[in-house]
């Protein structure tokens, strides 16, 4: 809880730290990695960090905690903390390592705003930070011990069973652990984080959703080539996994991690609705295989959106899981259609004549543009937000108030 001194100073001042969130953020970072470097080989996403994305993420974040703690002193934005811990859990954040962003968050607040932060609303500010930390080392902890992992060693080896082209841009990697223990336990819905060597030694880390049911001892992430642009340099992930790891090779993976999951106790009656586009269909594919693996009798409803079937990334498993649910349909848009799927429809997703089940737990995975269109058609349908889950590929930046 905030405490009322606290809370009246950082009120004061929030519209000028909100101001200079990208300014402090900018500092912030420039001086942390040139003087840990380290925390950029093997921890930071550094596509993230040159597009910028990851800084926002983070500055959003801390104002959208400062604010809601205003509003209610005594309660905690949950998902927005749960996604947070469950993306530090995926990394491997340790508890120290709070102490560093905090040094160096703080002295770029300082520099960026001078004389306006007093000693008395630094120590505001910084009861802001701790109590958000606090809240973030909890979780994190607490994942960790539901997972069986000591803080910081996510890793394992996993070995490659099985490679398999999905579709020309899409590649799957069947895995089982290489050390002969036993798979973690994961949920539907969550991902993984695979760390890899890049060709100038620096480790990169990128998040995949488990696309197989996580009921067995093997493990499937099915990875999309990212096209490649001119005007950044070629450090992709995607592009080394779909060049260089063949069956027998091995890949270092974290524990499963991610709260957008399928068998969350406050809906686990309800019918499902999984809405997707393009690589979106990972985390539903992992889901429709969970309900299958478990015999599950929940109504189903599956949509789904491509450029064309032949684009559409396990998209013949998809039809063969929904066969093989009691109660399960799937209606597909595609751009350009073709004689594989002859009941799909043209066009991109329109949810305009669709028949959704009552009372759904509806997942929501693609593009941030489609998840957008997708999700103001769900709410036109009647379908409540709070019903809504979904799972960015990236930085969260569509969390309340950032939205587009
Ligand atoms: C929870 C989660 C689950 C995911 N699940 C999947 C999944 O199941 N399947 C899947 O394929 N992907 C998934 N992703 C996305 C995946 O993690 C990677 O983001 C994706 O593979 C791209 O990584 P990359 O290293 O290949 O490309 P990156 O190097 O990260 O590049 C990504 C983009 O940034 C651009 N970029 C790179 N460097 C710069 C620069 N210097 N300046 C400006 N722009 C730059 C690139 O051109 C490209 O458009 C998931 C992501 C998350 C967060
Ligand atoms: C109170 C302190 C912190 C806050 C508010 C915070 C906030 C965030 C947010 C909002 C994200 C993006 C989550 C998403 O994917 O949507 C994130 C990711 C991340 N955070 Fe933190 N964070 C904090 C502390 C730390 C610390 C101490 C470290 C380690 C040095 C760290 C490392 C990372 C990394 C590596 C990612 C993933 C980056 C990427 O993939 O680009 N964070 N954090």
């Amino acid at each position: 809880m905030l405490s009322a001194e606290s809370a009246a100073l950082v009120r004061a001042t929030l519209p000028a730290v909100a101001g200079a969130l990208d300014e402090i953020t900018a500092r912030f970072y420039g001086a942390m990695f040139r003087d840990r470097p380290e925390l950029l080989d093997g921890l930071f996403n550094r596509a993230n960090q040159a597009s910028g994305a990851q800084r926002r993420a983070l500055a959003g974040s801390i104002a959208a905690f400062a604010s809601a703690l205003l509003r209610n002193p005594d309660t905690r934005p949950d998902t927005l903390l749960s996604r947070i811990a469950h993306k530090h859990t995926s990394v491997g954040v340790t508890d120290d390592q709070y102490t560093i962003v905090h040094k160096y968050l703080f002295g770029a607040i300082a520099e960026v705003l001078g004389d306006a932060v007093t000693p008395e609303v630094a120590a505001a500010w910084d009861e802001v930070y701790w109590l958000m930390a606090g809240a973030l080392i909890g979780q994190e902890a607490r994942l960790c011990q539901e997972a069986g992992l000591r803080p910081g060693r996510v890793w394992r080896r996993w070995t490659v069973v099985e490679r398999r082209t999905e579709t020309p841009d899409v590649v799957s990697f069947l895995l089982r652990p290489a050390d002969g223990e036993a798979a973690p336990r994961a949920r539907a819905g969550q991902y993984v984080s695979v760390r890899v060597r890049m060709p100038d030694g620096v480790h990169q880390l990128r998040q995949y959703s488990l696309s197989s049911t996580p009921d067995g001892e093997l493990r499937r992430i099915t990875v999309k080539r990212v096209a490649r642009r001119s005007d950044v340099p070629d450090d992709e992930v995607s592009d080394l996994l779909h060049a260089q790891v063949r069956e027998g090779d091995e890949l270092t993976l974290s524990a499963p991690a991610g709260d957008v999951v399928l068998d969350d106790p406050a809906d686990a009656t309800h019918p499902v609705v999984l809405v997707s586009a393009g690589i979106g269909c990972t985390p539903m594919t992992g889901m429709l295989a969970h309900l299958v693996a478990t015999g599950s009798p929940r109504p189903v409803l599956v949509l789904h959106a491509d450029r064309s079937p032949a684009d559409h990334a396990l998209r013949i498993e998809t039809r063969d899981l929904v066969d093989r649910l009691p109660d399960a349909r799937a209606v597909f848009w595609y751009e350009r259609p073709g004689p594989a799927e002859p009941d799909a429809r043209q066009g991109l997703m329109d949810l305009g004549g669709v028949r959704l089940p009552d009372d759904a737990a509806v997942f929501l995975c693609g593009p941030l543009p489609f998840m957008r269109a997708a999700r103001e058609q769900l709410m036109r349908a009647g379908v409540p937000a709070r019903r809504i889950r979904y799972e960015v590929f990236g930085p969260d930046l569509w969390q309340p108030g950032t939205a587009a």
